[in-house]
């Protein structure tokens, strides 16, 4: 199938044009961080006036970059949820008045899914099923066996913040720029990550949810401490990132320990974090099993790995394009 993704769930002005859920003829995104830096966050209010200023020139950008009329689609994918509901309401109608206008298929897919659905972009062997994916970004963290595109069951996540949340909280106390994650890992490369023993949360045996308020708590009252004051910020960084990377990388093993998966995929915008993904090979490799992990641009939002959600997914996918709504609370399943 040759699908338009459209993305906008959160603050990424998302679109792209997809080939049978692999091949990315155009990959279209503008991100509003100049408008939300000054606040620290991002303001729900400007990312929904920004989607709607400029989703219009981005669905045609993405279009006359991969050198296809509207006509020639075979449908058109957007994030129905979850997500910011302004955001939201922006990329579905104006999804749902492309279907309308050009008689096209609307798929309406979870933003969750399109995550788990980055892996297979731009790769001709995709990850195997049953596959577990560590899926962790700026508002969701879970362990996720997916047996196959439709059969796909949450198996472990966090009890308070994601790790994203974590990242981004975490430089704000270090006085990063936002977005957070990737300033915080920029910092973290010239520290020693064994300086500080955050601590790891450990739940019991057999369980595979995770936590981060307290390991974000600690490293706020290390910096006020006296010890703190003189930590050099590098050093904080690199120990408060080696601490989720423990985490993640030890809820992974868990449920390896209890699945039988044949390989593990890595997804979301904290999977672009280069730590992590050292220690997720390291772990497949351990286990003699495969690894992927999304290309970067792939790892946070985007509009390509939309589109194949919704071609793997297909007919479970398909919406009505008089009906659908956006649902900022959408289930998983
Ligand atoms: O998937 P995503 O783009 O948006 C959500 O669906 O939430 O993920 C954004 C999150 C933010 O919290 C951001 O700080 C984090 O991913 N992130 C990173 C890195 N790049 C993005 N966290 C750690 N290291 C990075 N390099
Ligand atoms: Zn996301």
């Amino acid at each position: 199938m040759l699908l338009l993704g459209i993305e906008t769930s959160c603050d990424d002005t998302a679109t792209a044009v997809v080939r049978d859920a692999v091949h990315v003829l155009a990959n279209v995104s503008t991100n509003q961080d100049e408008f939300h830096a000054k606040y620290g966050g991002i303001v729900p209010e400007i990312a929904s006036r920004r989607h709607a200023a400029l989703l219009s020139a981005a669905v045609d950008d993405a279009l006359t970059r991969a050198g296809v009329s509207l006509e020639a689609l075979d449908g058109i994918a957007v994030t129905a949820g979850p997500g910011l509901i302004g955001s939201l309401v922006v990329g579905v109608a104006a999804a749902k008045a492309l279907a309308f206008a050009a008689d096209l298929p609307l798929y309406a897919v979870n933003h969750l899914h399109g995550h788990l659905f980055a892996p297979f972009l731009e790769r001709e062997v995709p990850p195997p099923f049953p596959f577990l994916a560590l899926l962790v970004s700026g508002g969701h963290s879970q362990l996720v066996e997916v047996v196959s595109p439709t059969d796909l069951r949450i198996i472990g996540k966090t009890r308070d913040d994601a790790a994203g949340e974590a990242f981004d909280k975490t430089a704000r106390l270090l006085d990063l720029p936002f977005p957070g994650g990737p300033a915080l890992e920029a910092l973290a490369r010239d520290g020693d990550s064994r300086a500080i023993p955050f601590p790891r949360h450990r739940p019991d045996p057999g369980i595979l949810d995770m936590s981060f308020s307290g390991l974000k708590t600690s490293v706020r009252y290390f910096l006020e401490s006296d010890a703190g004051q003189s930590a050099r910020r590098e050093d904080v960084a690199a120990s408060f990132q080696a601490a989720v990377v423990d985490v993640l990388i030890d809820r992974v093993a868990r449920a390896l320990d209890n699945g039988d998966y044949r390989t593990i995929v890595l997804s979301g915008g904290v999977a672009a974090n280069g730590a992590l993904q050292s220690a997720f090979a390291a772990l497949a490799h351990r286990r003699g099993i495969p690894a992927f992990v999304p290309e970067r641009r792939f790892c946070t939002d985007n509009a390509a790995m939309i589109a194949a959600a919704a071609d793997r997914r297909g007919e479970a996918a398909r919406a009505d394009a008089m009906t659908l709504v956006a649902d900022p609370s959408l289930p998983f399943g």
